[in-house]
């Protein structure tokens, strides 16, 4: 499928089967998600437009260069959470705008509780960050949430996804590329991926 990047990348392969482990414990689950998330966001942020920019070296002029985009990091609460730190190491100037979505158990579509976006938007590019991408309802609320909001560019990035998810999100936003670690098999009928990792946010906060 267009704009859909499964990354191959060794070490994502290692530290994702660390992370779907069930005895892995909620601090090493953090730190994974943490490192998993910077990998891909490495990958994802591969064609960021630049500006040329001069500096002095200690010896000569270089003309080198500067990302042109004002990035916005969305995590969706709260499992987005666990991804944020990593990717703010990389792109530090990036603003960082929370989304509060949870999934209603019963009908499993998105329910808004958290948006503070002002009017305007104040980026360019948003990556949103979740680590599941199960039915896709929350992850297309939130591109829809930007998209109010006036945001032009728009990049998913997440830990693992269901066939389900990448379908509902591409057919909502066929523009918006999905940047994931891997696509597993299926949903359940709870809407867990299957075989995924279970439940994100409880794995990372302990509250499972
Ligand atoms: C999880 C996950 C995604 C959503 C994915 O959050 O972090 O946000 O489910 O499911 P979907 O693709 O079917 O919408 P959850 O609602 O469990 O909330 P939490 O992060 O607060 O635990
Ligand atoms: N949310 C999760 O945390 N895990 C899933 O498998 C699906 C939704």
């Amino acid at each position: 499928m267009d704009n859909v990047y499964s990354s191959t990348h060794p070490l994502v392969a290692h530290k994702l089967t660390r992370l779907r482990d069930r005895t892995t414990d909620p601090r090493t689950f953090r730190e994974l998600v943490r490192e998993i998330a910077v990998l891909l966001t490495y990958e994802a942020t591969a064609d960021l437009n630049l500006r040329p920019r001069l500096v002095e070296t200690p010896l000569a002029p270089f003309n080198g260069a500067e990302v042109l985009e004002r990035i916005g990091l969305v995590p969706i609460l709260r499992a987005g959470l666990g991804m944020v730190d990593g990717v703010w190491e990389l792109l530090p100037s990036a603003e960082v705008w929370h989304i509060g979505l949870y999934r209603d158990e019963r009908t499993l579509k998105p329910v808004e509780y958290y948006n503070k976006l002002p009017i305007e938007p104040t980026v360019s590019l948003c990556l949103v960050l979740d680590p599941m991408l199960a039915t896709g309802g929350s992850a297309a609320a939130t591109v829809d949430i930007l998209k109010r909001w006036g945001v032009r560019r728009i990049k998913f990035v997440g830990l693992i996804a269901a066939p389900e998810g990448i379908a509902r999100l591409h057919q909502a936003h066929p523009e918006v590329p999905i940047h994931i670690a891997a696509i597993d098999e299926r949903l359940n009928e709870r809407g867990y991926i299957l075989p995924g990792l279970g439940d994100a946010g409880d794995r990372q906060f302990g509250t499972g």
